[in-house]
């Protein structure tokens, strides 16, 4: 268990720039292993789950390891398809293990993956899909297992909702399918791009990632490459929210803001200077400049408002001159962290899927335990604007997704220990 502890009242000054993105790198590291030769990911941060999934692929024969700052991985000719249960539990995105498995092995066993508990988070759909194409599915008790008996084939494919990670499993699965494939109703996030890009560079054809149709055609040999993932834009996020509580200036680096549009969008709304360039975005408030509140926002799939970003936006209303409510269209308990904000002294409630915030809230500091990991990451956000000192206990759920969010918000001049 973690103890974090932050300070509240000093402002933020400088430049900070995201690591690679955690949902771009996981998904990516699944999908070395649809390659016959290794891969590099450059500049990869360490956090938990790109632990946990280094040792899930060696758990199932590859070689994979950090040299440096890169990821390197080389699935090799021996692969087997059994998850342990340990790994399989540790992240949601075990889920992406399936479809390369599938394909190389012919049969993969995966016990149902764990992550945030952020409500029920069903695979039915990655799982509607490989039966399309093919796919045997059986499910026993909490294990699922995928066979084939030949290739798996093309398929015109409807996703029920917008799933970011069925997608990015079908996307995978097709790849290695006899003939064409066309999914409907895909996620567009900038992630499914990333992943059809490092696809792509691989050897195989798809087109329209990044948009609702996405076609692939399959059967081509894919080749490992060197890969630079997506930079991280719910950090980018995370930390534009911490210089929104804390105030002072601060740029962030290396990321575009069209990833992050909606976030920016929200914080001038809330009445923090936002300076987009290229690559670059300054933010800068006064902190004795009350944010504005009267907000209503609504966390959706991309370009929606992001839901990872919706925690960190609520401890930007706590204290708002007014009212604010939002929604999660995604996750039935996004806002597990609302008990952390009312022991901080914000006044707010959640009713199904929206959180509530009255504002106006003097926030002080208080013990608070991190719930999750974007949870966790807007208790510290919140904390440095409180009067007096928070203790944040972490189980781990923030170095799942920040390799040290306290270590850099600290070099910003915040006050953590
Ligand atoms: N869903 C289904 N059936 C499925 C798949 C999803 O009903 O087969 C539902 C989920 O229960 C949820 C909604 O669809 O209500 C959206 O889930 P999605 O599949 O899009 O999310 P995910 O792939 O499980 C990824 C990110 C999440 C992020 C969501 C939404 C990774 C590893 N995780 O999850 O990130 O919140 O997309 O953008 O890419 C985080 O980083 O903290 C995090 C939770």
């Amino acid at each position: 268990m973690q103890l974090i502890t932050i300070t509240g009242g000093r402002t933020l000054h400088g430049r900070i720039r995201p690591a690679a993105a955690k949902n771009s790198v996981l998904p990516l590291l699944a999908a070395t292993l649809l390659c016959r030769t290794p891969s590099r990911l450059r500049a990869v941060p360490p956090l938990a789950d790109v632990a946990t999934s280094l040792a899930l692929l060696q758990s199932v024969g590859a070689k994979a390891e950090r040299q440096g700052s890169d990821l390197f991985v080389a699935p090799g000719q021996d692969l087997q398809g059994e998850i342990p249960d340990y790994l399989a539990g540790a992240m949601r995105s075990s889920v992406f293990y399936l479809a390369p498995l599938l394909c190389r092995v012919g049969e993969v066993r995966l016990p149902l993956p764990g992550g945030c508990k952020l409500g029920p988070r069903p695979v039915d759909i990655h799982l509607a899909g490989l039966a399309a194409m093919g796919a045997q599915v059986e499910l026993e008790g909490i294990a699922v297992t995928l066979r084939r008996r030949g290739p798996l084939h093309g398929v015109d494919f409807a996703l029920r909702l917008p799933s970011v990670g069925a997608t990015m499993t079908l996307m995978m699965a097709a790849t290695q399918a006899g003939g064409t494939t066309i999914l409907r109703g895909a996620a567009c996030e900038p992630e499914i791009r990333d992943l059809a890009n490092f696809l792509r560079a691989c050897g195989a054809h798809i087109t329209g990632a990044g948009t609702p149709v996405v076609v692939i055609q399959g059967g081509k040999p894919l080749q490992g490459t060197a890969w630079t993932p997506l930079p991280d834009r719910i950090a980018a996020a995370t930390y534009a929210a911490a210089l929104a509580c804390a105030g002072g200036e601060v740029t962030v680096t290396h990321c575009a803001p069209a990833y992050y549009a909606a976030f920016l969008d929200f914080l001038q709304a809330a009445g923090v200077d936002v300076a987009r360039q290229d690559t670059t975005v300054t933010l800068a408030r006064s902190p004795a400049r009350p944010l504005r509140g009267g907000q209503t926002l609504c966390a959706n799939a991309w370009p929606a408002f992001a839901t990872d970003t919706a925690p960190l936006a609520a401890a930007v209303l706590l204290t708002a001159d007014a009212p604010s409510k939002i929604y999660d269209h995604l996750f039935a308990r996004r806002f597990a962290c609302a008990e952390g904000f009312t022991a901080l002294g914000a006044r707010c409630r959640t009713v199904g899927r929206t959180l509530y915030m009255d504002g106006r809230a003097a926030l002080h500091g208080a013990a608070v335990t991190a719930p999750d990991l974007r949870g966790g990451a807007a208790l510290l956000v919140a904390a440095l604007g409180a009067d007096g000192t928070t203790t944040l206990r972490d189980p781990g759920h923030i170095r799942r997704g920040y390799a040290d969010l306290p270590g850099e918000i600290r070099r910003l001049g915040a006050e953590i220990g």
